[in-house]
């Protein structure tokens, strides 16, 4: 069993890494939680696969549950489905001292997360991920959320899980396209961390051979995400280096309307603040090839017309994250070696140039 310990100011937890976990969750799940009720919260498409087995598997150890599953996609993490599910809850007679288990992708962790800790002001709740993405990065960390109209994951919360229990062979049944896409914030944690990650990753030369090194390559996300948040959990610094090659892949991404997905456009990202900042000559020679020959392995994008497109800058000043008229840049000095680069509005187009 591969376990990566979660230390934050408020809370400590474990993710818990094996294959079969699915087969018999309550194992686990009892060594956290007493006895209780709880809501399996799953969207469309984990139900088919996942949902019965586990809701079966944990009302055998007596822990009585009720599935509730919503739409598939994006668009669930929205007013409407969290209002819906948690009128659910309510109906079902959830408590303060019941829980809730996010079965799903990224969207399912996201909402269900908020859920818990807005239900009775907040309930327990175990992050049960089913996609790479989910798997190597959204389970862990505590960020809860679900987006309006005006952007994405503007409306959430911090609310830490009790535990994590990460299944690869969920993986199996994952979409090679989304496995792919996944893959991207694997590189991007791998060149940040350098050493054995970075080697591993080296070794990893088509999206298959994602499936086989699963489990290390979870293994090693999570304990430099836990590492990072242990340090900075509510993103007052530190954190804010899990968003390497997420200023231009957030740009890109939305200006795309949905024909790239998340990870592709944080690969063209990750491409792009690499070659960028080695034109500047603040990266190493060599890295930007390194990563992009890492990224193209698996056949994900390394650059996109969009970027000749103006309005990503327009998009990038509008960033969220930018505060006092500067963005600020994370960047690699070599693998292993991140880095930030505050850069003022003004000056952005020229110091982008031509990308
Ligand atoms: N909280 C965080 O720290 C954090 C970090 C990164 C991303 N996110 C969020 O995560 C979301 C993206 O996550 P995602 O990529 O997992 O998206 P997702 O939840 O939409 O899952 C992708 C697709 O895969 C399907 N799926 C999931 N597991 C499956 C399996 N085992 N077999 C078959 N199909 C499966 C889903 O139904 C969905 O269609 C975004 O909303 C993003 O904002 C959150």
């Amino acid at each position: 069993m591969r376990s990566v310990a979660v230390d934050t100011e408020n809370k400590s937890y474990s993710v818990l890494i094996e294959e079969g976990i699915l087969e018999n969750p309550a194992e686990y799940l009892r060594k956290v939680w007493t006895k209780r009720r709880c809501v399996i919260l799953t969207d469309t498409n984990v139900y088919p696969l996942y949902a019965g087995k586990v809701s079966e598997n944990l009302s055998e150890a007596g822990f009585e549950n009720m599935i509730i599953t919503v739409p598939a996609g994006e668009r669930s993490k929205s007013w409407e489905t969290l209002s819906s599910v948690i009128s659910r809850m309510a109906d079902f007679g959830l408590t303060r001292g019941d829980g809730l288990i996010a079965l799903g992708g990224g969207v399912v962790g996201d909402l269900g997360g908020l859920c818990a800790s807005l239900y009775m002001r907040g309930i327990s709740f175990v992050q049960f991920p089913t996609s790479l993405l989910a798997q190597v990065d959204s389970s862990v960390g505590g960020k809860t959320a679900i987006d309006i109209d005006q952007g994405k994951n503007l409306v959430g919360t911090f609310h830490q899980p009790d535990l994590v229990l990460i299944d690869p062979m969920a993986l199996r049944t994952l979409d090679e396209r989304v496995t792919v896409e996944g893959y991207a914030e694997v590189v991007k944690c791998a060149a940040m961390k350098g050493g054995t990650f970075w080697k591993l990753v080296c070794g990893i030369e088509a999206p298959g051979e994602i499936l086989k090194h699963a489990p290390e390559l979870i293994q090693q996300s999570v304990a430099f995400k836990a590492d990072v948040v242990s340090r900075d959990e509510k993103e007052g610094g530190l954190r804010r280096i899990l968003n390497f090659g997420h200023s231009i892949g957030h740009a890109v991404e939305l200006l795309s309307a949905g024909r790239l997905l998340h990870g592709e456009a944080v690969s063209i990202g990750l491409a792009a603040v690499n070659r960028i900042f080695e034109q500047h000559g603040l990266t190493e020679e060599g890295v930007a090839s390194a990563v992009c020959g890492r990224l193209a392995a698996v056949g994900l994008p390394l650059t996109d017309e969009l970027l000749d497109d103006l309005r990503v800058l327009e998009v990038m000043n509008h960033d969220k994250k930018v505060s006092k008229s500067s963005l600020t840049f994370v960047y690699l000095k070599k693998i292993g070696e991140p880095a930030a680069f505050t850069v003022s509005l003004d000056e952005l187009a020229e110091f982008i140039g031509k990308i």
